[in-house]
């Protein structure tokens, strides 16, 4: 017999709870039946560790079609027009969205919205909670989803795989239905069943070693999207941040690039300003530049660090703009005000992801992908700080309207089998999932970083091989747990970045490759074609 009987039915199923999830949840009309599964706790979200800011054009000195030409030249020109167009459009909208919320940003001298300045932006227009934006958002959308009765929360929810007509051997297209997910508390799997699905569970930075991400960051949206039968794209854009802390205590502790917005340099131990050296825009030049020379520069000298200065501000002015960095760097033993703070690139953001239209709907009926785990095509081959957050909130907007405008009183939800484990025993050991799960992010971080060659890709790309083996046949055997449902998603995305990036036979944006330094001339996406791997490169734009 199965283990459960446990079925639920709602008008939409949206896994995950950072701000992808909450602005669709909190955007549909009140009379919908909404579920929300989170992994974790619902601020266990890339979401709430934002640091700088939301993008959104709001000064009378700037304009969309700066923000849009930013866009552009910071993703190396290979971001979908329509797609930056739609998000750069749709940033006062989105602000308005969160002012509604009762999200509280700080203010200038005139009460108006402060705007702080990030790597690649041509103007200041990055609007803020001081350094600790995400926490802001987070709190505030979660306090409001709770506080609706028609929003049904599920903490500590895992989705396994979802549930299509196709699987169900149904006829006509292929729709979702719903997914399956484990409860890990009674570790049972649970099916959820609705007319409309959408993923919002972030991206897959937990693939590598060093990373800014939170743990939940493990793909599980683009792996069970692909599953499913969803194109998947430009898997080969990881983008690393050029300022993670250097320390023991705090491995994946970001120090916002506002700081650099704001005027702080990057130093060698020589107290050399080496970003003038790369590129005449300096310390705020497009991500992908300030972390190859920061990489660069470490593997020359040979140090483990470089050095992040904004000691020649004033110490109110620090103290003012950085609240929480201070405060947490001085628990750590550094005093920004008068020491340099010790800094390394951490892996930060999946730019590529599952295939959605303007309405951010996926390959299949009723399916949606929102946020980090899809590609709208906005970030290129290089994502523009703080463009993310605004993308979350434009494309969140986009599906609660086109899931309106869709919704069918007299759907009918079909009879899904419960999951059924009746053929699978208990796991023996678990340390086979703990040796995979390092084996995986040390592969990824030595052979599939910031710097590439066909070599060390081929390398990743056979170990990732033996490791998804090993993996896929423990997930037969047993009993399904988070660990396992994390490592089986992780290795499959890892397997994605290594094919995009085998296809990318240029330099551009993330991907660095010594094999092949230069841009070519046509602007294409890399596409995985569903189930087997396979890359299709396709124009962009068409
Ligand atoms: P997340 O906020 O990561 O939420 C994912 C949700 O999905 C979680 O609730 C998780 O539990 C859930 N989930 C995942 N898998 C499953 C599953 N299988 N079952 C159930 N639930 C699941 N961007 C900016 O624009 N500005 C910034 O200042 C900024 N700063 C950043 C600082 C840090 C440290 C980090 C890590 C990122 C930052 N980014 C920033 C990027 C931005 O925060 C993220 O891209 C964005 O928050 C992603 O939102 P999301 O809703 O897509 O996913
Ligand atoms: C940061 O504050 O540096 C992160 C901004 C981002 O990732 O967009």
């Amino acid at each position: 017999m199965p283990n459960s009987n446990s079925s639920h039915q709602f008008d939409v199923i949206i896994v995950g709870s950072g701000g992808a999830g909450l602005t669709l949840a909190l955007s549909l009309p009140k009379h919908f039946k909404i579920a929300i599964l989170a992994k974790s706790h619902l601020t266990d979200a890339s979401t709430y560790y934002a640091q700088g800011g939301v993008a959104a054009v709001l000064d009378k000195t700037d304009s969309l079609e700066q923000h849009i030409d930013d866009t552009m030249i910071a993703g190396s020109h290979l971001c979908e027009f329509n797609a930056v167009r739609q998000t750069v459009e749709g940033g006062q909208a989105s602000v308005d969205f969160l002012l509604k919320q009762g999200v509280q940003f700080t203010l200038d001298d005139q009460e108006q919205l402060h705007l702080t300045r990030e790597g690649g932006h041509s103007h200041r227009r990055i609007i803020h909670a001081a350094d600790a934006t995400g926490k802001a958002i987070s709190t505030t959308l979660v306090e409001r989803a709770e506080s609706q009765n028609n929003i049904h929360i599920f903490k500590h929810f895992i989705a396994i795989d979802l549930i299509t007509s196709e699987k169900l051997h149904l006829e006509g297209p292929k729709r979702a239905i719903g997914l399956y997910a484990l409860d890990e508390k009674t570790e049972k799997v649970h099916t959820f069943l609705a007319p409309f699905t959408a993923l919002a569970c972030g991206g897959a930075m937990k693939a590598y070693l060093y990373t800014s991400n939170p743990d939940i960051a493990t793909g599980d949206g683009i792996a069970m999207a692909y599953r499913a039968g969803c194109r998947v794209a430009n898997m080969e854009f990881n983008q690393f941040h050029p300022t993670c802390l250097y320390h023991p205590l705090a491995r994946s502790f970001l120090i916002t690039e506002a700081m650099r917005g704001e005027g702080a340099y990057l130093r060698l131990p020589d107290g050399e300003r080496f970003m003038l050296r790369f590129d005449e825009r300096a310390e705020l030049a497009p991500r992908d530049i300030v972390a190859r020379a920061i990489d660069y520069e470490i593997k020359r000298l040979g140090i483990r660090h470089v050095w992040l200065d904004i000691t020649h501000k004033s110490e109110d002015f620090i103290q003012e703009h950085f609240p929480t960095l201070y405060q947490r760097l001085l628990e750590l033993g550094i005093d920004i005000t008068k020491e340099m703070i010790p800094v390394v690139p951490a892996a930060h953001y999946t730019c590529g992801g599952v295939m959605v239209d303007q309405h951010s709907q996926t390959d299949i009926q009723g399916l949606y992908a929102i946020g980090e785990t899809s590609y709208t095509g906005l970030h290129g081959a290089n994502r523009m700080a703080s463009n993310s957050l605004l993308e979350c909130f434009v494309y969140g907007m986009a599906a609660a309207k086109h899931i309106q405008s869709q919704f069918d009183a007299d759907y009918h939800i079909p009879s899904v089998p419960a999951w059924d484990d009746t053929q699978v025993n208990h796991p023996d050991e678990d340390v086979v999932i703990l040796q995979n799960w390092d084996e995986l992010r040390q592969t990824m971080w030595n052979y599939v970083g910031i710097v590439r060659t066909t070599k060390r890709l081929e390398r990743a790309l056979h170990r990732i091989e033996m490791l998804k083996n090993e993996i896929n046949e423990y997930y037969q055997d047993y009993k399904v747990s988070k660990n396992l449902i994390e490592l089986r998603n992780l290795v499959m995305v890892s397997e994605m970045i290594v094919q995009c990036a085998l296809q990318r036979k240029e330099s551009r944006g993330l991907h660095f490759t010594l094999d092949y330094p230069e841009q070519v001339s046509e602007l294409k996406r890399t596409v995985l074609m569903p189930h087997n791997f396979s890359v299709q490169k396709e124009p962009i734009n068409a």
